[in-house]
């Protein structure tokens, strides 16, 4: 179930890529590809299902409305501009632009999903704890993932331009930046944070070490 979480996020990841106004993406992979396949990946997701499910999450969940309550606060908004600054962020961020990956773009896209919801929290005592859990599970839930694994699959095994992105994608570098990002204070805060309100980067993490055959996760 965990891999398929992976690829499940994965998917949702390069439909968010996708979802951007057209840069000049360097030559790192042919951008054709990217088009094509993203956008075929991308008719995968039902969007609306999603979305339905937020505004439900919105009516019903208080842990789920906690959450987004919290990631509107100037605590998270500061921690997430530090981030932001990290100069090892800002060359991960350069160097996934080459794969047609814009993290930017993806993080602009959250942060505006979330300030553009209006969240009234009904006093509880105690109030009630942050959690995305019953979101996410939801969302899963609404994703073909069969149907991904097999576009993913077929991709990976017929696709000279998919091997190569995987092949480029899975190197020593892109290990390097990545622990690089994960090491800094700030992120690991970000991480636990998340780990508090039910999300689990660290099993997402070792997911993709196995993934890129990057040997085992050195949690922190
Ligand atoms: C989303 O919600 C609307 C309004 O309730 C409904 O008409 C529509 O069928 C729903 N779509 C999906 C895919 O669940
Ligand atoms: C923000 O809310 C407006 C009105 O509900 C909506 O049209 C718009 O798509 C939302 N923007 C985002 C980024 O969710
Ligand atoms: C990648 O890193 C591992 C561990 O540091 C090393 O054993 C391996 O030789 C490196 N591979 C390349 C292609 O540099
Ligand atoms: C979040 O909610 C899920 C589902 O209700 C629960 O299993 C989990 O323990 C909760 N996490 C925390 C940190 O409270």
């Amino acid at each position: 179930m965990n891999l398929l979480r992976l690829i499940a996020a994965m998917a949702l990841l390069f439909n968010l890529c996708q979802s951007a106004p057209s840069t000049p993406v360097p030559k790192a992979v042919p951008t054709d590809f990217l088009a094509n396949e993203f956008k075929n990946l991308k008719s995968l997701i039902p969007k609306e299902r999603v979305r339905n499910i937020t505004y439900e999450h919105l009516e019903t969940d208080q842990n789920f409305k906690a959450a987004i309550k919290y990631m509107q606060s100037e605590e998270w908004k500061d921690l997430i501009e530090a981030i932001r600054d990290k100069p090892e962020w800002i060359a991960l961020k350069k160097y996934l632009r080459e794969f047609g990956i814009d993290l930017e773009l993806i993080i602009n896209y959250a942060e505006a999903f979330v300030a553009n919801i209006t969240v009234t929290l009904e006093p509880q005592d105690p109030p009630p704890k942050k959690n995305l859990s019953l979101f996410i599970i939801d969302v899963e839930q609404s994703l073909p993932i069969i149907a991904i694994v097999s576009f993913l699959h077929e991709k990976l095994i017929n696709n000279p331009s998919v091997q190569e992105l995987f092949e480029k994608l899975s190197n020593n570098e892109s290990r390097q930046m990545i622990e690089n990002v994960i090491a800094l204070p700030e992120v690991k805060c970000l991480i636990k944070e998340f780990e508090y309100m039910g999300v689990n980067f660290l099993d997402m993490f070792s997911l993709m070490y196995t993934f890129f055959g990057w040997g085992e996760f050195k949690s922190f």
